[in-house]
């Protein structure tokens, strides 16, 4: 069965290397998960007072109802300064409220990614996947996913040309749609 995906990529440049990562994993899961891809640039800094009768600014609603409607969500984050982008912590902070109405909760999720640096987001993603547990996702600890990106690797349309590096997406791909079938 084809179970959907809601990503959200914590990057928001024309040319993240995330969100080329993003479309290559999409491109080996095809049949097994559907890629929707969630829009967190124009979603306000988090403010309560943004709140009105618990509905948030529309781009919240937008995301919220998209990441409901998903069986599991996969986060793709950038390193910054050995944590977490902060557009993506906005994103996960608009997703947890009102308080009672998170949108994570029991959502079975992975989190991967991508740098230019050597250790390939392994410290962000340390930082992420206490917060996804925090949050009440079910996280996929195993396998995990550092990339240190070349992209030699990559044609534009986010294809792999590389044998050894597609296996290897496609075993992460393998296992976030056995997981996601497992809890759903
Ligand atoms: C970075 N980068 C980076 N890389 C890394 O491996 N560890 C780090 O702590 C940081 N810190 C950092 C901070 C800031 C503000 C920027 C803009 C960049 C480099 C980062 O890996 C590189 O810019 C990636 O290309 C970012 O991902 P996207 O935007 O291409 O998806």
């Amino acid at each position: 069965m084809t179970r959907t995906v809601a990503v959200l990529v914590g990057s928001l440049r024309s040319q993240s290397i995330n969100h080329t990562v993003a479309k290559a994993l999409a491109k080996v899961a095809e049949g097994r998960l559907v890629f929707d891809f969630v829009e967190i640039g124009d979603l306000p800094l988090y403010n309560d007072d943004l709140w009105h009768d618990g509905r948030g600014p529309e781009p919240v609603e937008r995301m919220r109802a998209q990441i409901a409607a998903a069986d599991g969500v996969l986060l793709v984050t950038p390193e910054y300064n050995r944590t977490v982008p902060g557009v993506l912590v906005n994103a996960l902070d608009w997703g947890s409220r009102p308080w009672g109405q998170s949108v994570w909760v029991n959502k079975p999720a992975g989190c991967c990614g991508a740098a230019t640096g050597a250790i390939g987001t392994a410290a962000a993603q340390l930082a992420l996947k206490a917060q996804m547990v925090t949050l009440g996702m079910v996280v996929m600890g195993h396998p995990e996913f550092y990339l240190k990106f070349d992209p030699e690797k990559f044609a534009e349309d986010g294809t792999v040309t590389d044998e050894s590096l597609r296996g290897f997406l496609k075993t992460y791909a393998d296992a976030l749609a056995a997981h996601i079938e497992r809890l759903s």
